[in-house]
């Protein structure tokens, strides 16, 4: 099996708006439930914007070639930050592992020095991809928004060389 990912696009609409629309799959995201039914349109369109404006990067995760999941850089004025989620019957094959492979050589191509990512401390999966994929966590700080507003989650970094 093969993971790719992809700059997103309208043609994911479909598939990200099935995948978005059972909360199982996005859990522990900011991804709204339930889902608008425009939810997936909406996004994609913003996303194009936001990667016109530097601002943002969201790619698509494919599975030989099928949606599969979401993975990105956001923040990229202020404090670059990365997330991702994956189809919850693809989980522990270590897909997310290889998106974010992906993803953090886009990120050092964009010639981003530092990501963070923010993680429940009960999401043990997500913290396993951030390990294998060489972030470091350091610290924790009070989730300001979005669905998990108030919890304390853990912080973990990953710097770049510049790209050769
Ligand atoms: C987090 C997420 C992306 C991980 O995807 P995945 O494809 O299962 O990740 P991988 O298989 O690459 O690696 C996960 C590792 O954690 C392990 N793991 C997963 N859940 C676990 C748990 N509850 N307890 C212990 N280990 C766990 C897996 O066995 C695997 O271990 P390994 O590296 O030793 O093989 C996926 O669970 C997901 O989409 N969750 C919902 C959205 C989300 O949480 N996004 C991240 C927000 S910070």
């Amino acid at each position: 099996m093969s993971v790719t990912i992809e700059p997103i696009a309208l043609k994911h609409a479909a598939a990200l708006q099935d995948i978005c629309s059972d909360p199982d799959n996005v859990v522990n995201t900011n991804v709204p439930v339930p889902y608008p039914v425009d939810g997936a349109l909406k996004y994609i369109s913003q996303s194009i914007i936001d990667a016109e404006a530097h601002q943002a990067y969201i790619f698509t995760i494919l599975l030989d070639g099928d949606v599969v999941g979401n993975c990105g850089v956001m923040n990229l004025y202020t404090a670059p930050s990365i997330g991702y989620f994956l189809r919850k019957d693809l989980w522990g094959k270590g897909y997310a592992t290889e998106a974010v492979k992906l993803l953090c050589v886009k990120v050092q191509r964009l010639g981003i020095s530092m990501v963070h990512a923010k993680v429940r401390k009960t999401n043990i999966g997500s913290q396993r991809v951030l390990e294998k994929n060489l972030f470091i966590r350091v610290g924790e700080r009070a989730e300001e928004d979005g669905r998990y507003a108030g919890e304390t989650l853990d912080v973990w970094e990953k710097t770049f060389e510049p790209a050769t």
